[in-house]
């Protein structure tokens, strides 16, 4: 005999979790099934060990879909207050630490601990080290999935098992399988929020860099991130391009300024009237690090004295800083993105319920939809807010 549930969530991590927790309260009977040893290890690694756990000002306009009025309604209806509301009642500590994002102030353990607390109160069952087989509906309704410990039944069954980001950590793709064998409709899966890579002749260039960083505003077409950016012994990294790279496509241009707040024209000009004298390097390493300045500085082949630099060529070295084109190679890919563009397309979905249009009972939640935040905490905001939704429908 086949054990038998009201709903069955496949993946015990953000999404997955939260779910639970909520048709667990609404009296339905629930087990949720994990390949790992322990749930949501990707709450435990994120933030640095500390859980960007969500991001106060998360909105629509902070996500990327085909479909981008489809997060809508589940962000609406499980907001960053309520998310925090529950950290709260937990007496986790948690601060802000820039641009609305929300940090645990110990460790994103307590996230994890608040989870496993809410699903053991809502009587969730969870069955880790377990590894799912196949799935199919049941006549009259319902699903079976063969799994490690033996068939199990649902009337519902909502998969949570994420993208395919970080495969060392348990990400396998599952999800995308369970659409086709469905026959619901992917919208292409790539990497997100993921360092850049450079052509080894760019990389050689900026080798004497790696390891600086400077305040940038990288911008890709209309789209424009300023946050810091990174030289890394592979090419470019640092929240700005993490940011950028999930609009970036392959052999498209980007543009870096660094020290956009700053007006480097004007800053040389002024420099050259103070003191003629310094070199163009030096002024310029009065505003950006040394190794950065001597980078651009011998770049645009600035020798003499300021007194000899006419305006143009302040203008010219000023735009090597802030009108930089570059053009990455490629990316990290899925072995270090923070997450997974695209998955399983938001058409096939109810934006309320996250439940499949044509199929009752089989939900797709988290990471595994075409939603994808920016960095920040709006990726667990999503995480939380669809898997909110399904457990209210479940
Ligand atoms: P998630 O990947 O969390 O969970 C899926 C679960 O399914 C896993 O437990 C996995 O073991 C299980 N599973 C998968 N395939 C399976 C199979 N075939 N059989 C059995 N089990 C299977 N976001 C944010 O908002 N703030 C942050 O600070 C960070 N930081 C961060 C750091 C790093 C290093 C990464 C990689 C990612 C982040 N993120 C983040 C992104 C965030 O972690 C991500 O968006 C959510 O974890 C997605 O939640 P899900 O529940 O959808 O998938």
């Amino acid at each position: 005999m086949a054990g038998r549930y009201d709903v069955i969530v496949l993946g015990a991590g953000a999404a997955g979790m939260m779910c639970a927790i909520r048709a667990g309260q609404r009296g339905r009977s629930v087990a949720v099934l994990d390949h790992a040893a322990a749930p949501g290890e990707k709450i435990r690694i994120s933030g640095g060990g500390r859980c960007n756990f969500t991001n106060i000002h998360a909105g629509p306009k902070n996500f990327l879909s085909a479909n981008p009025h489809f997060a809508k309604s589940a962000l609406a209806r499980f907001t960053p207050r309520d998310f925090l509301a529950m950290v709260e009642s937990h007496g986790i500590a948690w601060h802000e630490k820039t641009l609305g994002q929300l940090f645990c102030d110990n460790s994103a353990k307590d996230i994890i601990r608040m989870l496993i607390d809410e699903m053991r109160a809502a009587g969730v069952e969870l069955r880790l080290r377990t590894d799912f087989g196949a799935i199919e509906p049941i006549a009259g309704g319902g699903y079976r999935i063969a799994t490690s410990e033996g068939a199990l039944e649902a009337s519902s069954l909502v998969i949570a098992t994420g993208g395919k980001s970080i495969p060392k950590m348990g990400a396998t793709g599952f999800a995308y399988r369970i659409a086709e064998q469905f026959g619901l409709p992917l919208v292409e899966t790539r990497p997100g929020l993921v360092p850049l890579t450079l052509d080894p002749q760019l990389l050689q260039r900026l080798a004497p860099l790696a390891g600086i960083a400077a305040p940038a505003e990288i911008r890709h077409g209309k789209t424009a991130f300023r946050e810091a950016l990174l030289f890394t012994h592979r090419g470019l990294s640092g929240p700005a391009i993490l940011q950028i790279s999930s609009y970036w496509r392959e052999g498209d241009e980007i543009t870096v300024a660094i020290e956009p707040e700053i007006d480097i024209f004007i800053t040389l000009k002024t420099a050259r009237q103070a003191n003629g004298r310094q070199s163009a390097q030096t002024a310029l390493a009065e505003i950006l690090p040394k190794r950065l300045a001597q980078h651009f500085a011998e770049g645009e082949g600035m020798s003499g004295n300021m007194a000899d630099q006419p305006d143009r060529r302040l203008q010219q070295l000023a735009a090597a800083v802030q009108a930089w084109p570059v053009k990455p190679s490629g990316s990290e890919g899925y072995r270090t993105a923070e997450v997974t563009l695209g998955g399983v397309d938001t058409a096939c979905l109810d934006s309320k319920t996250m439940q499949v249009k044509t199929i009752p009972g089989l939900f797709f939640i988290g990471e595994c939809v075409d939603v994808t935040g920016w960095l920040g905490g709006y990726n667990f905001q999503w995480a939380w807010a669809s898997g909110h939704v399904a457990g209210e429908a479940a």
